[in-house]
This record gives structure tokens, sequence and C-alpha cells, in this order.
């Protein structure tokens, strides 16, 4: 595995392997079994694969673990090639942001919906540095986890909205044995939270099955409010259209609950995806 740090030296690179395939895996490090599962993705759909790690500061909000974010360079470095992954890209804010932070590209009203309404100046942060990414290694293939839905429709509609010739591909979340999703920031949970943490995916599937079943989404999103509420701080949890993330309509075939929570300092984010039956 090749490491780059800039721009430059990485483009000369993949230039000359441009008759291939390439498939980008952006992540903030901090790896985990789930981002080891998109590099297995990119490998099954190109012959070259480039891993960045670069923690992005301009999706961070004030207040937020942008200092804290979990560094595992060793390891992850360890890891990456054990994939035998082809590039690794551990780009600086100055390569990345050459001109500053500013920018004109506005991911509109989807950011600032469910994650969006809690984290206003996220989204806009993910698109510009998912953007750049795209700007400097110009992929066939860009791979994401589901667990990210928001995040996932909003570089979908960037891919679009710019003309960019990237396939979006997606994962789906990559759960512990305990139906934990997958995610850098469990390393915050106390031992007791961790414990704790499983239920909130339990409390989805109940959902599900709920809905499933016949139950109103009426109702079965009161009842998952006040289930999840009684070990929770709940931020936001909705049943919506998993294609847009509007409301569901009678039309509407696939369903997303999604949702977002707070316990011991530690956000969590999961959604569970379903097909309604008999429509
Ligand atoms: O999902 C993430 O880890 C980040 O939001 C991403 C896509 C790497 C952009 O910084």
């Amino acid at each position: 595995m090749q490491i780059f740090t800039t721009e430059k030296d990485l483009k000369l690179f993949l230039d000359s392997l441009r008759n291939n395939n390439i498939a980008l895996v952006p992540t903030m490090g901090g790896l985990h079994e789930g981002h080891l599962s998109l590099v297995d993705k990119a490998k099954s759909l190109a012959q070259i694969v480039v891993v960045s790690i670069f923690v992005n500061p301009t999706q961070f909000a004030r207040g937020e673990d942008f200092d804290d974010y979990p560094n595992t360079f060793d390891s992850d470095k360890l890891l990456l090639e054990s994939k035998k992954v082809d590039a690794l890209f551990l780009p600086s804010k100055d390569e990345i942001y050459p001109h500053g932070t500013e920018s004109d590209y506005k991911v509109g009203d989807i950011g600032q919906i469910l994650c969006g309404a809690f984290r206003p100046t996220h989204f806009n942060g993910v698109a510009q540095v998912v953007r750049r990414f795209f700007e400097i290694v110009n992929p066939n293939y860009a791979i994401f986890g589901e667990k990210d839905f928001q995040q996932l429709l909003i570089i979908k509609s960037l891919v679009k909205n710019l003309n960019f010739k990237i396939k979006i591909e997606s994962i789906p979340t990559q759960r512990e044995e305990d139906g934990l999703a997958m995610s850098t920031r469990n390393q915050y949970l106390s031992d007791l939270d961790r414990e704790k943490a499983p239920h909130f995916y339990s409390v989805l599937s109940d959902t599900r099955d709920a809905l499933l079943d016949g139950k109103s989404i009426y109702d079965a999103r009161e009842d998952a409010l006040n289930t999840l509420s009684r070990s929770f701080e709940v931020e936001y949890l909705e049943v919506l259209d998993a294609n847009n993330l509007t409301q569901i309509e009678t039309k509407t075939t696939e369903i997303i609950i999604i949702s977002a929570i707070r316990f011991g300092g530690t956000r969590l984010i999961d959604n569970l995806v379903f097909r309604r039956k008999n429509v």
C-alpha cells in the first residue's frame, strides 16, 4: 500500500492507472469492520482501491467531537494493508482546503431535516469534502455505508447536481453481534452504556415488526419514541419514504425507520429500511 499526503502525488500515481477502474472509500479513520466491508465492496468493483483518512473540520460544529475524534492510525494502516488497499490518502487540512474552508455548494432542504436539524452545518461540510475527494481522485466508484443514510442520499444528489461520472455504491449497516450498529463513536461509550446501547436497534426492529403487522405509522412512531426515551435522550425518530426521506404516501413501498439518540454524552444514529407488503 502506498501512502500519499499530497493531491499532486496521488494524482500522478492514479493517472498512470486510469486504464483500470478506481474505487474510493472516504473515511475519517477510527476504522472498524464496517469500514473494512466498504473496502471489500470497493475491491469487488474495481482493480484499484483508494482509501482516504481525513477528519474533516467543516462537518463538525463548535462543541462537537472534532478535537477528540478517535485517531487509531497505526491500527488503521495495518487493517488497510491486510486488505491490500492500493493507496492511502492522508491529506492535511491545507491540502484539502488550500483556498480556505468557504464552500459554494449547499445541499438544500434534505440537509436541514433529521440529523441536519440538530447539526445544521454538518451536511454542507460533508458535501464540501466529498466533492473535493471526488475532484482529486476522480474514481469510477465511491462506496459509503447505509448507516449514514441521509449522508448517502445527499452524496447521490451531489453527484447528480455536479455531473460527476461516479457510481455511488453502498453497503448495509454492519452490526455487532448484539445488534448495535458499528460506529467509530461506539468507542466513547462506557461499559455500562455499551451494554444498554443495543436496545436502540431492538426498538427499531420492534417498530418495523409492528408496522409489518399493520400498526399505523402514527402509533408505531409514538410507541417507539416512548420506549426509546425511557432509556435514551431521543433527538428524533421518524418513519419515512426511504427513497427521499419524505412522508410516506400510499405509493411508498420502501420505508425507513431512522433515528438519532444521545446517552452518556455519545450521539448514535441508526436506521432500518424495509419493504412494505401488500400495497
Ligand atoms: O461518513 C464519514 O465517515 C464522513 O462523513 C465522510 C464521508 C468520510 C466525509 O468526511
